[in-house]
C-alpha cells in the first residue's frame, strides 16, 4: 500500500477516513480522562510492558556518564560511538516531543475540546510518545532526564500551537511526515547497532511499533485537513521545517547523513509500518 501524502482525498475518502481513524482511535487507546491525560488502553499496555522490562546485559553499549554529559551540549564531543549518537538522537527528540506536546495541553485546558475528537487523541498519543522514548533509552541501560530544547525549536514548537490551524495546518503535516522520517531511521539504526541480543531488541522495536503506528495516522489525519493547494505548500514547506528541527539535533546529521532528509522527503510513510500489525488499514485503500 503506497500513496502519496501531498496528495488531497477525495470527499469520499476523507468522510471514509474520519469514519475509520475514529474507530481506529477508540480501539488503539480505549477511554479517554483529559483530566488524567489518559488513555486506558495505553495505560494497559504501559504496565504491561513496564512491568517486565527487557534489558540489554553484559557490558554497557553507551556509558550513562557519557550521555548526560552530552545530552546536555548543543554539539556532541567529537568522536562518539554509533550507539551514543543515537542515544542523544533519542533523548533529543524526546525533548521537542515533550516541549511541544506539554505546550499544546496546557493551552488545550483552556479551550474547549470535545472528547471524541481525533485532535485529542492524537494529543494524548504523542504525550505518551515521551514515556516510550524513555522506556526505550532504558532497554540499552539509559536512564533520561528530560531538558528544554533549544530556542529556535522552541520557537517553533510554540508557534505551531498558537497560530491559527489554517496557517499551522501545513506545518504539522511536515513536522509529521518528519517525525515518520527521523524515527524510522533511529528503528533501523537500533537493527544495526543492538541486533546481536534478540529480545531487548525486539522491545526496542515494540516501542518504536507504538511510536510509528501513532505518527503515520498523524501524517493522514495532518492530511486530511488540507486542500490541494495547502497540501502543495506543505510540500514545498517540507524541506525548510524538517531543517529546521534537525538542525538543532545535530546527532541526526553525524549518524545519518544526508540519508535522513532524503527519507523524510521521499515521504514514504505507509512503507516504515508495513510489517506492524496495528497499522491504521482505511477502507478507502
Ligand atoms: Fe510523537
Ligand atoms: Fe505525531
Amino acid at each position: 500500500m503506497t500513496y502519496n501524502v501531498f496528495t488531497a482525498f477525495t470527499d469520499r475518502q476523507k468522510e471514509l477516513f474520519e469514519e475509520n481513524y475514529m474507530d481506529h482511535l477508540y480501539r488503539r487507546n480505549g477511554e479517554i480522562n483529559l483530566d488524567a491525560c489518559q488513555l486506558s488502553a495505553r495505560e494497559r499496555f504501559f504496565e504491561e510492558l513496564e512491568a517486565n522490562p527487557v534489558r540489554r546485559h553484559g557490558p554497557s553499549v553507551v556509558e550513562q556518564e557519557v550521555f548526560e554529559r552530552n545530552a546536555a551540549r548543543r554539539y556532541p564531543e567529537p568522536s562518539l560511538d554509533e550507539a551514543t549518537l543515537w542515544a542523544l538522537a533519542m533523548t533529543k527528540s524526546n525533548r521537542l516531543e515533550s516541549y511541544g506536546i506539554k505546550y499544546a495541553l496546557s493551552c488545550l485546558n483552556q479551550k474547549v475540546r470535545e472528547p471524541n475528537d481525533p485532535l485529542t487523541y492524537i494529543e494524548l498519543e504523542e504525550n505518551y510518545h515521551t514515556r516510550v522514548l524513555k522506556n526505550a533509552l532504558e532497554v540499552v541501560g539509559l536512564e533520561m532526564r528530560l531538558l528544554p530544547p533549544p530556542p529556535t525549536t522552541r520557537f517553533l514548537l510554540k508557534s505551531m500551537v498558537r497560530l491559527p490551524k489554517a496557517v499551522t495546518n501545513t506545518m504539522i503535516l511536515c513536522t509529521e511526515v518528519a517525525g515518520v522520517g527521523a524515527f524510522s531511521m533511529l528503528r533501523d539504526k537500533a537493527h544495526e547497532l543492538f541486533d546481536d541480543q534478540p529480545e531487548p531488541l525486539q522491545r526496542l522495536d515494540e516501542w518504536f511499533q507504538q511510536i510509528l503506528v501513532d505518527e503515520v495516522c498523524h501524517v493522514n489525519y495532518a492530511r486530511s485537513q488540507l486542500g490541494p493547494i495547502r497540501l502543495k505548500i506543505a510540500q514545498a514547506m517540507l524541506p525548510a521545517v524538517a531543517h529546521g528541527f534537525i538542525n538543532d539535533m545535530p546527532e541526526y546529521k553525524l549518524l545519518f547523513g544526508e540519508k535522513l532528509m532524503d527519507r523524510i522527503l521521499a515521504a514514504d510513510v505507509a512503507s516504515v509500518v508495513a510489517d506492524y500489525n496495528d497499522k491504521f488499514l482505511p477502507a478507502y485503500n
